[in-house]
C-alpha cells in the first residue's frame, strides 16, 4: 500500500471541504448582509428643490429650469447645466445668474422653460421680472431669489457645473419669520425627483434640529 498517495489525498479532500465551507459560510453571510437590491449606479440624492435659473442675453432675460442644485460649504452653491443648453453662454458671458425659487405658483411658467430651448423659442416674456441690484433677472411671483456670480465652473462630460456665490437674497416678506430667518413653513419649494420625473409638495416638520435624544435608549 502506497502510504503517501493516501495521505497526499486526505490532505486534498480536507482542504476542497474546508474551502467549499469557508464559500457556503460566505455565502450565506452575504445573504444576510444584503437585504436591499442592488440597482447599480443610480443617480439617487432626489427629491432636490426645483429652480428657474435667469440670466440677461443683452436686455432680455432667458430662464431655464433646474433640478441640479446643491450647497458647496456655507457660502457657495452650485447649478449643473447641460453643456448645450442656451442659457450656458449668457451665464459666461456675465459672470452671472439668478436662482429662482420654484413653489406652486410659478410651477406652469417653470415647467414651460424646461420643456423648450431658448435656441428655438424667446422665452424672455414667460415671467415678468426687475433686475436685481447685481443685474440679474428677478422673477416677480417667485417668492425668494438668489443672485450669484459664478466663482468656478466644473466640467464633466456633457455639463457645466457652476459654483456660485451668492451676492443678494430677495425674499417676499410674508415668507420671513419675526427674527427675520426664511420661514419654510410658509415657502415651500416644489420638489423634484429625476427616477420618475415628477414634482413632489415639501413635507410635514417633524422636529427641531438636535432636539432628539443623543441616546436613544435613554428614552
Ligand atoms: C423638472 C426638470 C428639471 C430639469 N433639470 C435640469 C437640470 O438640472 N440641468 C439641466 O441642464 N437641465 C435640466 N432640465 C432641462 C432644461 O430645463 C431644458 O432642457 C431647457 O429647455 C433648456 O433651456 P435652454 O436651452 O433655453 O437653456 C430640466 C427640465 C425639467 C422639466
Amino acid at each position: 500500500m502506497n502510504h503517501s498517495y493516501f495521505g497526499k489525498r486526505w490532505i486534498l479532500s480536507s482542504f476542497l471541504l474546508f474551502s467549499i465551507t469557508v464559500l457556503l459560510t460566505g455565502c450565506e453571510e452575504r445573504k444576510v448582509t444584503f437585504m436591499k437590491k442592488n440597482i447599480g449606479s443610480a443617480l439617487a440624492l432626489y427629491p432636490a428643490p426645483t429652480v428657474v435659473v435667469g440670466a440677461m442675453n443683452g436686455d432680455k432675460p432667458t430662464w431655464t429650469l433646474v433640478g441640479h442644485v446643491g450647497i458647496i460649504g456655507h457660502d457657495k452653491i452650485l447649478v449643473s447645466l447641460a453643456s448645450a443648453h442656451y442659457i450656458n453662454q449668457f451665464i459666461k458671458k456675465s459672470g452671472k445668474l439668478s436662482v429662482n425659487i420654484v413653489d406652486e405658483g410659478i410651477l406652469s411658467e417653470a415647467d414651460y422653460v424646461g420643456s423648450v430651448s431658448g435656441t428655438k423659442v424667446d422665452k424672455s416674456e414667460v415671467f415678468a421680472y426687475e433686475l436685481g441690484e447685481a443685474g440679474t433677472p428677478i422673477i416677480h411671483k417667485a417668492p425668494l431669489t438668489m443672485e450669484c456670480s459664478v466663482a468656478d465652473v466644473y466640467n464633466t462630460q456633457g455639463f457645466e457645473s457652476f459654483i456660485c456665490s451668492i451676492d443678494n437674497t430677495y425674499v417676499e416678506e410674508e415668507h420671513l419669520n419675526e427674527a427675520g430667518k426664511i420661514n419654510y413653513h410658509t415657502l415651500k419649494p416644489v420638489l423634484f425627483e429625476f427616477p420618475t420625473y415628477e414634482y413632489l409638495k415639501t413635507g410635514d416638520v417633524i422636529g427641531k434640529c438636535l432636539s432628539f435624544k443623543k441616546n436613544p435608549e435613554e428614552a
